[in-house]
């Protein structure tokens, strides 16, 4: 009897002289159950994203036991109703990409497992797929005519890097950040001024009505790096509410998320622009859930067409986490022959950048 993943390895080599690939993508890492038929890596048919985001509100922030409660219900629904919105027989899949890590171990655990039961019921290979590299997949989707090689801002709320895209499946590590991810940055300053998670897109909002005035101290030890440090102006942010609630003293909430965005966004701004330069390449993309953000659109706009730079982002909906990017990455990577999982295949915490 041949193995399941010696068998996989030859399906992928047959699968790449096929003109129509469709790829089922399935994505369990963090609060979003998303499922995606994607054909050519390039195509959506369909991408379904259950949020659990009101279901976390009440507690401030995801709480990985419930989220994976709650994949486990619904997972096989979103999965059916995917293939009846794509119009689809299971038996028209060719392969299944599952994101793997980066993410919260129980999480991602459900969607590993229904990936694999899967694929091996279905005799069809499985991709194993970062997290990371699906958010730059997303762009794939957005751009047709997007080709590496490229320098990525990856601003998520579990990542904030910058890197150089070689090709579809490698990338060079330029720079990250040394302490909190830029996401994460955002949802901690918005639970302090009472702000409902995710706070990263009400940050966003209120500060369109307010003044950049704050002087928080700046974090400028890494300045001349391509790394960042977010935790020093979290602390001033907190440590500013703080001292005005002791003291009796009025705060504008909207000033705050202005001036607070404002360094953030500059700074990852800048850093990205820089590394453009260093890399001779004149073509950033943007990647993670923080690439919604209105001030870093407006921002690098005007940054890159002065620098000369084509700049792209995905479309808003492929910004946060979602199926359709990891079925994507996992055309690309199937495409090389890369990832083509194992049944031992597990979930990773953490994957390396
Ligand atoms: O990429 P993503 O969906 O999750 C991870 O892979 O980590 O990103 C979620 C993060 C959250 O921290 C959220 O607050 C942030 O993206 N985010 C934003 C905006 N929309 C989402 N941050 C700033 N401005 C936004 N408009
Ligand atoms: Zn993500």
């Amino acid at each position: 009897m041949i193995k399941y993943y010696e068998k996989s390895k030859a399906k992928c080599q047959e699968l790449k002289h096929k003109d129509s690939i469709l790829i089922l993508g399935i994505e369990s890492s963090c609060d979003e159950t998303s499922v995606a038929i994607v054909k050519n890596g390039r195509e959506i048919l369909t991408n379904i994203i259950a949020s659990q985001i009101d279901i976390h509100k009440k507690f401030g922030g995801v709480v990985p036991e419930v989220a994976s409660r709650n994949h486990i219900l619904a997972i096989d629904k979103v999965f059916k109703k995917v293939l009846e919105t794509a119009g689809k027989n299971i038996n028209e899949i060719d392969a299944v990409a599952i994101t793997y890590g980066a993410g919260l171990m129980g999480a991602l655990l459900v969607g590993v497992n229904f990936a694999k039961a899967l694929a091996y019921s279905l005799d069809i290979p499985c991709i194993a797929v970062s997290h990371v590299e699906g958010h730059i997949s997303a762009n794939y989707l957005t751009h047709k005519n997007l080709r590496p090689p490229f320098i990525c801002l990856m601003v998520s709320g579990g990542h904030t890097a910058i890197l150089k895209v070689n090709n579809y499946i490698s990338h060079t590590l330029l720079g990250s950040t040394v302490d909190d991810a830029a996401g994460e940055a955002f949802d901690k300053v918005a639970r302090v001024l009472g702000l409902s998670y995710p706070g990263g897109v009400q940050i966003d909002n209120l500060a369109k009505f307010g003044k950049p005035n704050i002087k928080f101290t700046k974090h400028n030890a890494l300045k001349d790096s391509l790394n960042f440090s977010f935790s020093g102006i979290k602390t001033a942010v907190i440590n500013y509410v703080n001292s005005k609630k002791m003291k009796n003293e009025d705060f504008v909430k909207e000033d705050i998320c202005a001036s607070f965005q404002k360094i953030i966004v500059d700074d990852i701004s800048n850093k990205a622009v820089k590394a453009c330069k260093l890399q001779n390449l004149n073509k950033l993309v943007v990647a993670g859930g923080v690439g919604a953000n209105s001030y870093l659109k407006e921002n690098l706009t005007k940054l890159c067409k002065d620098n000369n730079i084509e700049l792209y982002f995905p479309d808003l909906k492929l910004c946060t986490d979602n199926a359709a990017m990891i079925a994507s990455s996992g055309y690309f990577n199937l495409m090389a022959g890369k990832n083509i999982a194992d049944l031992s295949l597990t979930a990773k915490p953490t994957v390396s950048l």
